[in-house]
């Protein structure tokens, strides 16, 4: 059975045209003008783009004595919800464990999944074990991407020689690694001098993590890379002073990549400032919300391409879980939702007021994603042959963002209250119509892991130039005897 998608407007990261498009198979199989096909879905007045790739969640995450609300099933009903039909999540061993443990356990999670995903494997300590299973996973296992945590001291934390180890592997696998940049050290000293200050409440968690931290870390761990000889991709990056790191990287060729959170452009500090502390601890997150110059910044960054991707890094605990932090911020688990209103809300900021166009709206929330982690154009892309995961969004489909109809398991939204101006009509993910006029009908299980290849364009491209301008000794002509 066919389906078309008829009388809307292609949008993609590079161009705009009017044009319908025809599905078989889960793929995409012809695009132009005056298609038919056996369904028909209209797109009257809407723009047609490839389905949002999310490539930072934590799915059933365990986390600070807890896991996170949203699991699979959850969680990616969600994302449909919003118009993202692929994410990403980290396959988290615990420290000493083996990698392909933890991605047994992933497996079994990601079954219930009703969007296709991918994983990303976290360097969570080191060792020869974790040496040798970081080829096999990417050999064998479709993983191109290795994820380490700067901060999170004592529990997910790697030092800096853990840090070249790992990053110097995924040079010779041909991987990319990730890193959540923070100075887990510094933050440490900081939480602990607050607390005994009597500093408890969920504003002092923005306080134990200043930009300066991320800053630091950012800068650090694209020197790390760079001497390793590795491109790295930077999570969650915050500020300015992470933002200026990748910025000056990126004009000396380095090859980085920054990924702002919707949470980050839209929400600021002051979050943390109301009187309602669950108020202030739903907003808990590592980096905390900044001010609005960060944002500036963050938005800069997008719209001249200094920053790439726009993730959700969606980490949902319920208020309940937040409070295991009463008393000590410290104990708050760190996390947000957002994967259900990346897309809407991007929009409604971004494109709406003029920050970005809508090609760099695709390009942040699908297309560059898709090309940085090497499953383009299978993923990210409308094209003949594509991955039939598309978003039909309604530019003038209004919606109040609330808890009470979201589809995340979590009982609150850092959204609450926002009104955003463009909602998906419909979903489809490899085929499947999962929002259908604006009907959720995501179907659990139908989701499918995408394997992804080492070796990308980048990577090939920056071992090349590092083997090329690998120090080399001297061929000279004549050697002086040693001396007496
Ligand atoms: O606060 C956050 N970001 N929680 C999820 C884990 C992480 O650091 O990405
Ligand atoms: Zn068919
Ligand atoms: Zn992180
Ligand atoms: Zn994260």
């Amino acid at each position: 059975m066919t389906k078309v998608i008829k009388n809307g407007t292609v949008v993609t990261a590079d161009l705009t045209y009017k044009a319908d498009v025809l599905i078989d198979g889960g793929k995409i199989i012809e695009i132009g003008p005056d298609l038919s096909g056996d369904e028909v879905l209209d797109a009257t007045d809407c723009f047609v783009m490839p389905g949002g790739i999310d490539p930072h969640t934590h799915l059933e995450m365990p986390f600070m004595g807890t896991y996170s609300a949203d699991d699979f099933a959850t969680g990616t009903r969600a994302a449909l919800a919003g118009g993202t039909t692929m994410v990403v999540d980290f396959c988290l061993p615990s420290p000493g464990d083996s990698l392909l443990d933890a991605l047994k356990v992933w497996d079994n999670k990601s079954g219930r999944a009703a969007c296709d995903y991918s994983y990303h494997m976290a360097i969570t300590w080191w060792g020869e074990q974790v040496f040798d299973d970081m080829k096999t996973i990417t050999e064998e296992h479709g993983i191109n991407t290795f994820k380490h945590f700067m901060a999170y001291k004592g529990a997910l934390m790697v030092n800096d020689d853990e840090l070249y180890a790992s990053f110097k592997r995924c040079a010779e696998l041909g991987a990319t690694p990730l890193v959540h940049a923070e100075n887990g050290d510094v933050v440490a000293e900081l939480t602990a001098k607050l607390l005994a200050e009597g500093n408890t409440g969920p504003e002092a968690h923005a306080y134990s993590r200043p930009p300066q931290v991320e800053g630091e870390a950012t800068n650090r761990a694209i020197m790390i890379a760079d001497m390793a000889g590795a491109p790295l991709y930077v999570v969650h990056t915050s500020c300015e002073e992470s933002h200026e790191a990748i910025r000056r990287a990126k004009m000396q060729g380095k090859r980085v990549w920054g990924e702002p959170l919707v949470q980050h452009l839209v929400l600021d500090e002051s979050e943390y400032f109301n009187e309602d502390w669950d108020h202030a601890a739903r907003r808990v997150m590592s980096p905390p919300f900044r001010n609005k110059q960060h944002q500036d910044s963050l938005w800069a960054g997008l719209a001249s391409g200094t920053l790439s991707c726009v993730a959700t890094d969606h980490c949902a605990f319920t208020t309940d879980q937040k409070r295991y932090g009463v008393g000590d911020f410290s104990k708050i688990p760190n996390g947000t939702g957002g994967l259900e209103d990346r897309l809407p809300v991007l929009w409604t900021y971004g494109v709406e007021t003029g920050r970005i166009t809508m090609n760099e709206f695709v390009a942040v929330t699908s297309t560059n994603i898709a090309k940085i982690l090497n499953c383009y154009p299978k993923k990210g892309a409308i094209l003949v042959g594509a991955d039939a995961d598309i978003v039909v969004m309604d530019p003038n489909a209004k919606k109040t963002i609330s808890a009470s109809t979201q589809a995340s398991a979590i009982d609150y939204n850092v959204f609450e209250g926002v009104e955003v101006s463009a909602t998906p009509r419909y979903v489809l993910t490899r085929g499947y119509v999962a929002v259908d006029n604006g009907e959720l009908k995501a179907k659990e299980g139908h989701g499918e892991f995408v394997a992804r290849d080492p070796n990308g364009t980048v990577n090939t491209a920056l071992s090349k130039w590092k083997d090329l301008t690998a120090p080399r000794p001297v061929e000279r002509t004549g050697i002086p005897a040693t001396g007496v």
